[in-house]
């Protein structure tokens, strides 16, 4: 039997607009051209472990929809990938979560989540599925569904046996005992800081080893920082190193934290060393980064080991 990644999270419609600039507060700007695609952290991360870990690793994924066309737009695209969305249910009076995207000429966003059905996915609901986690060997977890359910998914997730990796995305503050229940927490710069409670500000990589030690010291056990075209750094019980970016021409950054996760996931499930692991999620990412949109965005295996 192959090795089975359970992800807990949301899926969004996005709707992405390609702009010259990122307006500012009270500016309108002329967009290019408007695209639906399906994403959502949770889906992403869903659908990219699908795509890498065809053949080799098994995706299911923890989620709530609205009763819409959305609904049935993101079950399909996250089927192709191979994932297992039978725990993906509706929930009555909720529309399925969207967000608005914007893209510039950089490969920068800005993103708006409307939650919807993805705030309708209760601890009880998670804790309902037990069996869901029953034999998988890892699981993720990002921040777009309410925090009391991603707590109880971790607990859960713990006491089954399973690695437990936390993108701690979008960027707040966490509870210790959250925390805790964390094997490996992989932060982008922003998230980091504000789990330390710091300023947002760039990160240079020779801070990285201070910030990734300060970040185990809330309880994690592993932490892996996310630093766009620095690369990242891992810190955990084996030691502690940087893996470089693949220097790429950036189209869009949506998603490309998801890509990552997704790709470390799949590696780590398949029994890879961590080293290699992160060389295969910085490849993962880095072709993400090239194309538009989110799950659209996300690479095939193959694409991976050619790159
Ligand atoms: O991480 C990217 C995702 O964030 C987008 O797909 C959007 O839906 C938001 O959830």
């Amino acid at each position: 039997m192959i090795p089975a990644i359970v992800v807990v999270g949301s899926l969004n419609m996005d709707f992405v607009v390609s702009v010259d600039r990122l307006p500012v507060p009270g500016e309108t700007v002329l967009g290019r051209d408007f695209q639906m695609i399906p994403g959502g952290k949770g889906a992403n991360q869903a659908c990219a472990a699908g795509k890498l870990g065809a053949g080799s690793v098994a995706v299911r994924l923890i989620g709530r929809v609205g009763y819409d066309v959305f609904a049935d737009h993101l079950k399909a695209s996250l089927a192709a990938a191979g994932v297992d969305v039978s725990a993906v249910h509706a929930a009555k009076s909720q529309p399925t979560g969207v967000a608005l995207i914007w893209v510039d000429r950089r490969g920068q966003n800005s993103i708006v989540v409307a939650s919807g059905a993805n705030y309708a996915l209760a601890a009880a609901d998670v804790e309902a599925m037990r069996k869901v986690f029953r034999g998988a060997s890892l699981a993720l977890f990002q921040l777009e569904t309410p925090l009391d359910t991603v707590a109880a998914a971790l607990r859960l997730a713990r006491e089954e046996g399973l690695l437990t990796m936390l993108d701690p995305a979008p960027a707040q503050p966490l509870p210790a005992e959250l925390l805790a229940r964390v094997d490996i927490l992989t932060p982008n710069e922003n998230e980091a800081l504000m789990l330390l409670g710091r300023p947002p500000a760039r990160v240079s990589r020779d801070q990285a080893p201070e910030l990734a030690a300060a970040l185990r010291e809330l309880g994690v056990r592993g932490v892996v920082l996310k630093l766009g075209d620095q690369g990242s750094y891992y810190c955990g019980d084996t030691g502690s190193f940087h893996t470089p970016a693949f220097p790429v021409e950036v189209r869009d950054s949506t998603a490309a934290g998801d890509t990552f996760n997704a790709a470390l996931a799949v590696a780590l499930a398949e029994g890879q060393p961590i080293e290699r692991a992160l060389l295969f999620a910085n490849a993962a990412a880095a072709i993400s980064v090239t194309r538009l949109g989110a799950q659209a965005s996300a690479p095939t295996r193959a694409e991976v080991d050619q790159f």
